[in-house]
């Protein structure tokens, strides 16, 4: 690879960590310093203003943030003509790859990284952003249970007063598996949108699988907007019920029938357990042989092959 291949600005690009459709996000060293980054790099083709308007966006929302449970983004920056943002490299699994062996990778050390996901959460929400694509994609987690949130593309600041007055949103925006009844139908949308996106991630860390699933993407969405509320006891009777009761009450179709805030999610978790019977550590860990790891070309085939896998679940964008 010739030098400027391998290089953007003054980042050496060392890994890829992960190939999306829009956006690239690389393992970079920063030649002067030798210290490492994440970089999030549009690809080349699809670096035009709405794209760089979204990756300006994630930096505005991102700056606001300074907390151990969110991911540290540096800067925006361009280089090359790729539009890119410098964040905090934190080279572990998000929760989805994690979770691809099953519950059981996690499970072991469940209360830590529920805890922690929900104070990053609510910490975003003292700060009056709404994150709105709350999955197990976007949360970082490492092997010993730390965890991170990322992805601020499509967060908002939570509106208040008049400002609800004035709402129009004109596509719906989120992902499917997680998109709560009031972001499905384009109203407003405040902390409680979260919840229950977060809910549904509970659901899917004590289960292994989404609480709704369907045949096309408009019945999937038609579940979160008028199926029952599913128990997580049903795929897994080691769960409480104290605990399959509050899943069950953070996806409740009326914001109003949801814990008000991340804050009361997390004093009514303090009190209760998430499993009956303690689990066990499996003896192989999804982090020792995290796929890909080996190099950027493996990655690139692994991440391919997710994206027909998780087609039904990419962001909702159209209008409905
Ligand atoms: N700071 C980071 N350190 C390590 N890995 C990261 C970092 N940021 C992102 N990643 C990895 O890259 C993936 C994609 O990042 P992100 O969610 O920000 O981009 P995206 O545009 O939403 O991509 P996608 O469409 O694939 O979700 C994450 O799920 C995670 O695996
Ligand atoms: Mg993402």
């Amino acid at each position: 690879m010739s030098k400027s291949r391998d290089f953007l600005g003054p980042y050496r690009l060392a890994r890829l960590i992960r190939g999306g459709s829009t956006a690239e996000v690389w393992e970079a060293i920063e030649e002067n310093t030798q210290d490492r980054y994440a970089l999030k790099v549009l690809r080349e083709s699809k670096a035009d203003k709405s794209e760089t308007a979204l990756l300006k966006h994630e930096y505005t929302v991102a700056k606001d943030l300074s907390s151990p449970r969110i991911i540290k983004v540096h800067e925006y920056r361009e280089e090359s003509g790729r539009p890119m943002l410098v964040m905090e490299l934190f080279s572990e699994l998000n929760m989805k790859q994690a979770l691809r062996r099953g519950p059981e990778s996690l499970a072991f050390m469940l209360d830590k990284i529920v805890e922690q996901a929900a104070e990053g959460l609510y910490y975003m929400h003292t700060k009056n952003w709404i994150h709105l694509d709350i999955k197990p994609d976007n949360f970082l987690v490492s092997r010993d249970g730390v965890v991170k949130l990322i992805d601020f593309t499509i967060s908002q600041k939570k509106k208040t007063g008049l400002s609800k007055l004035f709402h129009s949103e004109k596509v719906a925006r989120g992902t499917r598996s997680y998109m709560a009844p009031e972001q499905i139908r384009r109203k407003v949308c405040d902390e409680r949108t979260d919840v229950y996106a977060f809910g549904c991630v509970l659901y899917e860390l004590v289960t292994g699988k989404a609480p709704y699933t369907g045949d096309t993407p408009n019945d999937l969405l038609n579940k979160h907007l008028s199926a029952s509320i599913p128990s997580p006891i049903v795929h897994n009777d080691n769960v409480t019920r104290e605990f399959a009761d509050l899943v069950k009450s953070m996806m409740a179709k009326k914001p109003e029938n949801r814990p008000a805030s991340m804050w009361e999610f997390l004093k009514v978790l303090r009190g209760i357990q998430i499993f009956n019977k303690r689990p066990r550590r499996p003896k192989i860990s999804v982090f020792d042989n995290m796929p890909g790891i080996k190099g950027a070309d493996d990655m690139l085939l692994k991440d391919r092959g997710l994206e027909g896998e998780d087609d039904d679940d990419q962001q909702a964008t159209e209008g409905r």
